[in-house]
């Protein structure tokens, strides 16, 4: 767990995002709700797309969670309606472009068609190479917490290991996207300054950007802002600013 950032090493392995500011920017053109997440649509593809290009290795979107039930019946039932239908019509592209899908939360609450859609999506992808993409749907990140805590637990009911055997890196190892680079930079659109529930076990040590866009606004020009931005954040994951100085200069 936990990586030394060189400045050779300046670009992130792996980027999430909350896809915040959908509904306001379909309220400030007097549009409905759902054309704001349509909207939404349009940018996470060129996000995705440009994550394709710039060689990012994994990407993690938070794409519904396990709060939004809350929302209004017809809002809940449009995205799902929204998800399926951009699934159907993307998924061979990104199959072509040789990215990898994966999606990590509840996905059990779903709709059978929209379950049997992301097993073949899965399914489909799983051999590709190139950008490793996590839809992150009905996902919540206390429940992963306490997932992992239920099969950490059911390993020690059944004796393959003891209480003692519990400490973080086997917490890691049960949480979501464990087996991928932990994330290095965390963006967030919509103006608010929180977390929201999302990976908060992976996110120990990832650089947070925010950014008052709307995420219909939001595309390659603006991800390479925040690409700049990292690229000049100093990360110690515990060491003193010296001590990373000194590995630099090793390093190079
Ligand atoms: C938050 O904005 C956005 C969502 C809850 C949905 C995000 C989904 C997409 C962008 C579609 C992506 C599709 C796939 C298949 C990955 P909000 O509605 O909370 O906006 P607000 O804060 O302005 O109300």
């Amino acid at each position: 767990m936990g990586k030394q950032n060189t400045q050779a090493e300046n670009k992130p392995e792996h980027i999430v995002v909350v896809m915040d500011g959908n509904g306001r920017w379909a309220k400030k053109r007097f549009m409905p709700r759902t054309a704001g997440h349509k909207a939404g649509v349009k940018a996470t593809k060129e996000v995705v797309k440009a994550c394709v290009e710039n060689q990012i290795k994994v990407l993690t979107l938070f794409a519904f969670s396990s709060e939004n039930w809350k929302r209004p019946e017809q809002e809940v039932s449009s995205l799902m309606e929204l998800f399926l239908t951009t699934l159907q019509s993307e998924v061979n592209e990104l199959h072509e472009q040789s990215v990898r899908m994966r999606f990590i939360g509840e996905c059990s609450a779903f709709s059978d068609k929209l379950q049997n859609r992301i097993k073949q999506t899965e399914e489909l992808t799983q051999n590709n190479s190139g950008l490793c993409l996590n839809i992150a749907v009905n996902y919540g990140g206390r429940w992963d917490i306490a997932n992992a805590c239920q099969m950490i637990a059911e390993k020690i009911e059944s004796g393959e290991i003891t209480s003692k055997d519990v400490n973080a890196e086997l917490v890691n190892r049960y949480v979501a996207v464990s087996d991928l680079p932990e994330p290095d930079l965390f963006i967030r659109t919509g103006g608010d300054k929180r977390i929201s529930n999302f990976l908060i076990w992976q996110l120990a040590y990832t650089e947070l950007y925010f950014t008052d866009l709307l995420w219909p606004d939001f595309n390659r020009g603006e991800l390479n802002e925040a690409l700049t931005w990292f690229a000049n954040r100093q990360r110690r994951f515990g060491k003193t600013g010296d001590q990373i100085g000194q590995a630099n200069k090793v390093n190079c």
